[in-house]
């Protein structure tokens, strides 16, 4: 949900800039644009995909080696190049990009108005961009602060001004940003995606600093105008790890990444031995976790159905009673917490504003809270106050699948850890683990299925409505597969707990309705075998996802994958890969721009 990519250093910072762009694309954006110090500041803008703004570009000679770019996703008005970032103030010397809302920018704008300013776009970013013009007097990050402490909202901002041609002002307000320090030169962007080519070595913005960067170095500054130190990290991931690696899209690569993605998730954290797991980062005592009364899930999208996975999974091993809760809501609704209720937040990006807006509800209110989270060095992992890492690498593409694995699989790792403090055996805790072990090759044995899938989706492609059916753990597995189906492919679909049906939804059942139904061999087989019965009778297209060996299922359904048995609290890890890969065909069959779908972001940054 909108990028930032900044360079400044001696190499053409075209290139890089545009380069960088393409590494944000998955995070959503509908108009792209670069400013370049090139003697005087010369900008580019486009609507539409960053080709487009690269089309507009290859004839230009422009070979400065400071600017900034920006990728955006329309909120203060619509998709146009007027609208599109960088923005200019009056004099056509100060530019800047802005990822965030400023919420006081009419007000702002008035005054401005009144003032001589005119405006060209629609932005609340434009405004600001006069704002600092305003407030200049020869040192721009001085004018940025000045400016920054009149305005209400959230930013991510870099800045840029002619009259000094070797300096970008960078600050934040609620939209990450990082800067990565190369060999004499430095590149600032949303995440740290554009520059892993360049640089392992970053400092992650904080809330209320600004930072200045020049030829020389970084120095930041808080909001009071005083210098702060920063502390330097190094990042893991490797530029490689964020391409494609020969896969039409990263949504197909992410969804085989699976097993070695899980493998680098319980490495070194679970304990076959003493049959249990330890998660180091959860920073509480045994007598402390013992103490836990109740738990509490946060999350959105992807996250809360893996979230839902790990309710029964806390429920069943550890005895507490657990809810999940949806972020937006849960950050309304002044809920029930206590210094016994130990709060996890569930995240990918681990920049999701309703979720980071929870994570700060539940710790005003005195919780134990935890992030359960993939992007390292993310706010969230920042603001609480310990957690897991679910190590899931980049994940690129819009449609979260690596990332819903890896959440499963450290929730379930956590309620074997709090299990064994509590009522888990020995016995019990080693059956588990051991299973663990074996997700991998499972997952392997799906992987495998995939033209299988394929010719699968080809025969359903011309559907326009899905049902999907679980029951048990199995139903938040189809309801992350109903969820994967519609963003990609648009495609309307629902999911829901098959002993439902009858209470409605059977009206809905008609030979031009298909379902795709989880029949696995686990304690609630027999159930929601009769499910499928009243469903057949109503004539449905039926799928089954079931069980290697169960042959008496087919007589049942249109189609039959079969998929291997593992312990029914570790089914989400296996039968979801499968209803990813038949969301993926589908979306590929139809046409859809798979890995960066219409009107959605990565990266929900807005509330
Ligand atoms: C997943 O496919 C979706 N794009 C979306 O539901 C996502 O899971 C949700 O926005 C939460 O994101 P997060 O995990 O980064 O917090």
């Amino acid at each position: 949900m909108c990028g930032i990519v900044g360079y400044l250093g001696k190499k053409p910072a075209l290139p890089i800039l545009i380069q960088g762009l393409r590494r944000l694309e998955y995070r959503g954006y509908d108009s792209a644009g670069v400013a370049v110090m090139n003697g005087e500041i010369v900008r580019m803008r486009a609507v539409g995909k960053i080709d487009s703004l690269a089309d507009k570009l290859k004839d230009t000679k422009i070979e400065g080696t400071v600017g900034i770019a920006h990728t955006r996703w329309a909120t203060h008005g619509g998709v146009t190049e007027e609208n599109a970032h960088p923005h200019f103030a009056c004099d056509g010397k100060l530019v800047i990009a802005h990822n965030g809302i400023i919420e006081n920018y009419r007000e702002l704008k008035e005054k401005l108005t009144s003032l001589g300013h005119t405006f060209k776009s629609e932005t609340d970013t434009e405004v600001l961009a006069h704002l600092i013009e305003v407030n200049y007097k020869g040192d721009l990050r001085l004018a940025v602060e000045t400016a920054l402490a009149q305005v209400r909202g959230t930013y991510g901002l870099v800045a840029m001004h002619a009259n000094e041609p070797n300096k970008i002002v960078a600050a934040r307000l609620g939209s990450p940003l990082v800067i990565g320090i190369g060999e004499g030169e430095y590149f600032i962007a949303s995440d740290a995606t554009p520059m892993l080519a360049y640089t392992k070595k970053v400092t992650f913005l904080e809330d209320g600093e600004i930072a200045e960067i020049g030829l020389e170095g970084v120095r930041t500054f808080n909001l009071r105008d005083e210098l702060i130190s920063k502390k330097v990290e190094e990042i893991e991931w490797n530029d490689e790890q964020a391409q494609k690696q020969g896969y039409d899209h990263f949504m197909l690569k992410e969804i085989h990444d699976q097993p070695t993605v899980f493998e680098d998730a319980i490495r070194g954290r679970v304990d076959l031995e003493e049959g249990t797991a330890h998660l180091g980062g959860l920073n509480m005592t045994d007598d402390q976790m013992r103490s836990i009364e109740r738990i509490v899930l946060i999350a959105c999208g992807t996250a809360s159905y893996a979230a839902m996975v790990g309710k029964y999974a806390f429920e069943r091993l550890a005895g507490i009673p657990t809810e999940v809760d949806v972020a937006s809501e849960f950050r309304y609704r002044d809920p029930i917490i206590t210094d016994k209720t130990l709060v996890f937040a569930i995240s990918q990006s681990g920049e999701t504003a309703d979720t980071l807006a929870a994570v700060r509800e539940a710790k005003r209110k005195g919780a134990y809270v935890r992030g359960i989270v993939n992007v390292v060095g993310s706010t969230i992992a920042r603001e609480t106050d310990g957690g897991t890492y679910i190590h899931a690498g980049p994940e690129l593409a819009v449609a979260s699948t690596k990332a819903f694995t890896n959440m499963v699989a450290i929730m379930i790792l956590y309620a074997i850890q709090f299990g064994r403090l509590k009522r888990v055996t020995l016995a019990t805790g080693q059956r588990l683990i051991k299973a663990l072990l074996e997700i991998p090759e499972k997952m392997n044995q799906v992987l495998k299925l995939n033209d299988q899938i394929k010719v699968l989706a080809e025969k359903y492609s011309g559907y326009k409505d899905f049902l999907f059916l679980g029951r048990g753990i199995n139903f938040p597995v189809a309801l992350e597969g109903s969820h994967k189906l519609k963003e990609i492919s648009y495609i309307h679909s629902e999911a829901y707990p098959a002993g439902e049906m009858k209470h409605g939804v059977n009206a809905l059942l008609s030979p031009e309705f298909p379902i795709f139904a989880i029949l696995v061999k686990d304690q609630l087989y027999e159930k929601m075998r009769s499910n499928i019965e009243e469903v057949k009778a109503r004539k449905s297209p039926i799928i089954l996802l079931a069980t290697i060996g169960d042959e008496a299922v087919k007589e049942l359904a249109e189609d039959v994958i079969y998929v291997p048995d593992t312990m029914e609290l570790l089914e989400p890890l296996v039968n979801t890969l499968l209803l990813q890969l038949f969301a993926y065909h589908m979306a590929v069959i139809l046409g859809k721009d798979v890995d960066r779908p219409r009107n959605l972001a990565k990266s929900v940054t807005v509330e």
